[in-house]
């Protein structure tokens, strides 16, 4: 194997006891206990990080509103915040190189990818940073007699909670436009993946956010996510995970009525039609569903193939799978990394069992990649013969497994599509532009890709229909997450 040489600043991060970030300083948990992260393409003990808890919570929940009361940052000149959220970004350009590395080992994703994680971060802050100066409020229409105008005010302690498969990602995308429209955060990242959090944690100080602002808390779902999403003193919680998980934040959330935004799982139908070009289908279904080992939440899993053309899609779509490379992920020549951990390997090497026992064929893979010694490999597997109402097809696997549904025409393929708890993202291949834009229309999702997939920018809002969660995060529409209203009314007689 080709590996890629570890920097000496992440082996020496990978050796440094690691702290969290509370109102401006590095600390240890209140409990001083810490647990173990591994590398999921050896199995075994990369590092340990703090076991955040309800009192770190509370600090943290604490810290964020001092921060927010004194307005430190929310009274910051708009321009001034934009440098700093900027400099974020700059920041993690410098630091790319060393970030990459470190998601490559502590995620498993092939440097490639996570070097455009990195910069994919990156470029959220940057983007954010136009925020702070343009995010106007409104005059109404209310008679001769008064004037009336709108704020954007932010909506104070913001919580973030966010999984595993993009961490230093969804870490920028819940902090970033929290501070563009002046919140303070508290961020609780996935027990899989804490280590480019913290980083991130440590470079928006170093940027000048001032302390307390952006808060870093490691640990458990059920301790210090729970208490988080309880606390009486956040006003937000923005959360990107499970459906499962989703459920309870929102359950949680009760306890002083927070705003909410969810971002949850899906299992995104991909449909190629007769008459699309059968390569670039074929290739862009099979990144839709293997990049990132299937572990996206918008992942085209349900491939969705018109009968005139299956069996010769199929082939290709196979042909094309054939071709990933599974290996480490600092191996220079991996396209496809293992899953994120033992619990996750067991559960989608579970699903292809369920589906052969539903009746569904392996057209290729079919099980975890054995000669991988302890790392958390599974082959890409397609299976064909899937029928929707099977467990193969509605439940969310997050893992390498594409299941080849055969569809008779567009409205059959719409009707299947929609035949979902799930609404967070469809692509569909056609060279038939009426019929691209008539199934655009008729699936019920938040993103429609029409051929390509798994396409997204800051500036394009992002979110689910039905079980996928509700809210927009990006583009225009974050900013309704991150604002209340304030309507001002003033007597003019
Ligand atoms: P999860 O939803 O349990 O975890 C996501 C985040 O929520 C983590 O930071 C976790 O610590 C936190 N969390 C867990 N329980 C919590 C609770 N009671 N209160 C507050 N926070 C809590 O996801 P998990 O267990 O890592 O993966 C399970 C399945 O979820 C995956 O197999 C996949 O199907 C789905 N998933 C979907 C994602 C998406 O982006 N839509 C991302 C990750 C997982
Ligand atoms: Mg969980």
């Amino acid at each position: 194997m080709d590996g890629t040489a570890v920097l000496r600043e992440v082996s020496d991060f990978i050796e440094r006891p690691k702290t969290m970030t509370i109102g401006g300083a590095q600390v240890e948990a209140a409990s001083g206990e810490s647990f173990e992260v591994r590398d999921p393409s050896t199995g075994s003990v990369l590092t340990e990080v703090p076991r955040g808890g309800h009192d770190d919570v509370d600090r943290a929940v604490a810290a964020a509103r001092a921060a927010f009361e004194d307005r430190r940052w929310t009274g910051l000149r708009p321009g001034k915040q934009a440098d700093i959220l900027q400099r974020v970004g700059e920041l993690i350009k410098k630091h790319s190189v060393e970030l990459a590395q470190i998601e490559s080992l502590d995620a498993g994703k092939p440097l490639k990818l996570s070097s455009g994680e990195i910069w994919a971060a990156g470029e959220a802050f940057r983007y954010y940073s136009g925020w702070p100066t343009k995010a106007y409020g409104e005059t109404n229409p209310a008679g001769d007699d008064a004037f009336v105008y709108t704020l954007r005010e932010p909506v104070g302690v913001c919580g973030g909670i966010i999984p595993w498969n993009f961490p230093l990602i969804m870490a920028a995308w819940k902090i970033a436009p929290a501070l563009a429209f002046g919140n303070t955060v508290v961020l609780k990242p996935a027990e899989q993946t804490s280590l480019t959090a913290l980083r991130l944690g440590e470079l928006c100080l170093e940027a000048g956010v001032p302390e307390g602002v952006v808060n870093v808390v490691t640990g458990f779902g059920d301790e210090a996510g729970q208490a988080l999403a309880q606390h009486e003193d956040i006003d937000k919680i923005s959360f990107t995970g499970s459906t499962e998980v989703g459920r309870k934040i929102l359950h949680a959330s009760e306890s002083n009525l927070k705003r909410v935004t969810l971002e949850l799982g899906g299992k995104s139908p991909n449909i190629v039609f007769a008459d699309a070009d059968m390569r670039r289908a074929a290739k862009g279904s099979m990144l839709g569903v293997f990049l990132n080992s299937g572990q996206i939440c918008t992942a085209g899993t349900r491939i969705l193939v018109e009968s005139s053309i299956h069996d010769q899609f199929v082939e290709s779509l196979v042909e094309a799978t054939e071709k990933m490379k599974v290996g480490p992920a600092l191996d220079d020549a991996t396209s496809m990394g293992p899953v994120i951990s033992k619990e996750q390997l067991d559960v989608v090497t579970g699903y292809i069992e369920i589906g052969r026992a539903e009746g569904a064929s392996v057209a290729t893979g079919g099980g975890r990649l054995e000669e991988m010694g302890d790392g958390y490999f599974v082959q890409p597997t397609v299976m064909t013969g899937v029928r929707n109402s099977m467990r193969l097809a509605q439940e969310e696997i997050f893992g390498p497994v594409a299941a080849v549904i055969e569809v008779g025409d567009a409205e059959e393929a719409v009707a299947v599509a929609n035949d979902s708890i799930y609404g967070l993202a469809a692509a569909v291949w056609t060279n038939d532009l009426s019929k691209a834009h008539r199934v655009a229309r008729g699936i019920r999702a938040g993103t429609v890709w029409v051929n390509s997939s798994g396409l997204y920018d800051p500036g394009v809002s992002y979110g689910g229909y039905k079980q996928s969660g509700f809210g927009r995060e990006l583009g225009v529409h974050s900013m309704d997450a991150y604002t209340e209203i304030k309507s001002v009314w003033v007597n003019l007689k």
